[in-house]
């Protein structure tokens, strides 16, 4: 039997249900924020990755989706959204004297090892703004993260870690100063960490090795070497998150693994995935429109990782009984002759009842079998068209869900139950 990639996952109608309801949320908000959407390629030129993300990076160096197309060029599936969409606005120009604030969302692809949390085509929600160069912006992303939470009621699972990486010159002489400490103690650091301190030392802080984590306790601290305005940016970026009432801890350890952050960083964290706990992630990065090709322009942004947010709202919420329902209303047709007219019916209460699902039974068969079908859809409602509902031109409605007796009433009577039906449910 043929099976999807490893890491690749097909996203069943159930779960496809709660994705399209966390989805909805969060572009509902985006756009209150006044947001605007881009939408962008999958494949990008595999040098915008390699410039953008960073050359020592672990994404770079072994995670790409990079293969040579027919004209001989490299192309790279997206391993994140940040890069492709500084190079759009690079390209139509829309980064001269005027700010954007822009988000986008879709699949990105990384080789990494599969596990809960982890995937290899994941789905992230992007925001991102530019040309704004204040902490108020930051606070505003992070603002953004908070109502998402809010929105779909796990806001009490998440913790928002926050670092300042500071200007590219205090970052660079950290960078030394780290790899000068950590040079002559290679031997104790863990092979990924060897391998790093040459291409990418800041990522040594993320090591979980214990021997590695022994050693990282005498380095040098990254705080030690910010630079006077950074700082300055830091505090008031915690001065406005604390009047906003978002709770946050420094954490200066926190660096994260794309190489065009500068100054602040940060995670939105939760405990109840397992080792996958980061759900949205996100910082400044002030010299990367420059990097790639654009004129200097600040810039600051975050991605959601939709699949770990799904997955956590299932651990909050569980299953709703009617979140399994594929259809609130089933039509069932006792005669071949009543297609039309069951269609109609169908049509009018589609148009006049928006976002109640009316599924129209197909294939024939005895009323039995079709109301054992309706069941299974989860419909609360059935309506059954015979010879006598035909006649009388009127359906009849049964409650599949209630004990209550089933009506033979005109199309309007109907189109009124179920609008104060869905009142009294929804
Ligand atoms: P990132 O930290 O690489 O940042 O990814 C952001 C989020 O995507 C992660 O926190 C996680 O929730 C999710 N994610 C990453 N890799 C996977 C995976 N293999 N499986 C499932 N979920 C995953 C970025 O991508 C930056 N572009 C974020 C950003 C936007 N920074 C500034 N603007």
């Amino acid at each position: 039997m043929l099976q999807s990639i490893r890491g690749m996952r097909d996203i069943l109608p159930a779960e496809a249900r709660r994705w399209r309801m966390v989805e909805d949320a969060l572009r509902g908000i985006l756009q209150a924020y006044a947001y605007e959407e881009l939408q962008l390629p999958l494949l990008e030129p595999t040098e915008l990755f390699t410039r953008g993300v960073g050359e020592g990076t672990d994404i770079v160096e072994k995670e790409m989706y990079s293969l040579t197309d027919r004209d001989g060029d490299s192309i790279t599936l997206r391993p994140e959204g940040t890069a492709g969409c500084v190079r759009a606005l690079i390209q139509h120009g829309l980064l001269f004297n005027q700010t954007q604030r822009v988000y986008y969302s879709g699949s990105m692809f990384r080789y990494e090892r599969p596990q809960k949390g982890r995937y290899r085509q994941f789905y992230q929600m992007g925001a991102e703004a530019f040309g704004l160069a204040g902490p108020d912006v930051d606070a505003e992303l992070m603002a953004l993260g908070q109502s998402f939470w809010r929105a779909l009621g796990v806001e009490g699972q998440l913790r928002l870690e926050i670092n300042t990486l500071g200007s590219p010159a205090a970052r660079a002489a950290y960078r030394d100063a780290l790899v000068a400490y950590l040079a002559p103690r290679k031997g104790s650091l863990d092979e990924d960490s060897q391998r790093r301190l040459e291409r990418n030392p800041l990522r040594i802080l993320d090591s979980k090795d214990a021997g590695t984590r022994e050693v990282l306790a005498g380095a040098p601290e990254l705080p030690e070497f910010i630079d006077a305005e950074s700082r300055a940016h830091f505090s008031r970026l915690r001065e406005v998150l604390d009047e906003l009432g978002i709770a946050c801890q420094v954490n200066p350890r926190l660096v994260r693994g794309l190489d065009y952050y500068t100054q602040t960083v940060f995670e939105w964290v939760t405990d109840a995935l397992g080792s996958q706990g980061a759900v949205c992630a996100g910082g400044r990065y002030d010299g990367l429109v420059e990097r790639l090709g654009g004129k200097p322009t600040p810039a600051a942004g975050f991605a959601v990782g939709l699949d770990r947010l799904v997955l956590l709202h299932e651990a909050v919420h569980g299953d709703p009984a009617e979140g399994l329902a594929a259809a609130d209303v089933y039509v069932c047709i006792l005669d071949d002759r009543f297609h039309g007219w069951s269609m109609k019916v169908a049509g009018k209460l589609r148009e006049q009842l928006p976002g109640f699902r009316i599924r129209v039974h197909a294939g024939g068969g005895k009323l039995k079998n079709q109301l054992k079908r309706a069941d299974q859809s989860g419909a609360r409602y059935a309506l059954v068209i015979g010879d006598d509902e035909a006649a009388a031109g009127q359906p009849t409605m049964k409650f599949l869900r209630e004990d209550r007796p089933q009506e033979q009433l005109p199309v309007e009577d109907i189109v009124t139950r179920l609008r104060s039906a869905a009142q009294s449910i929804r």
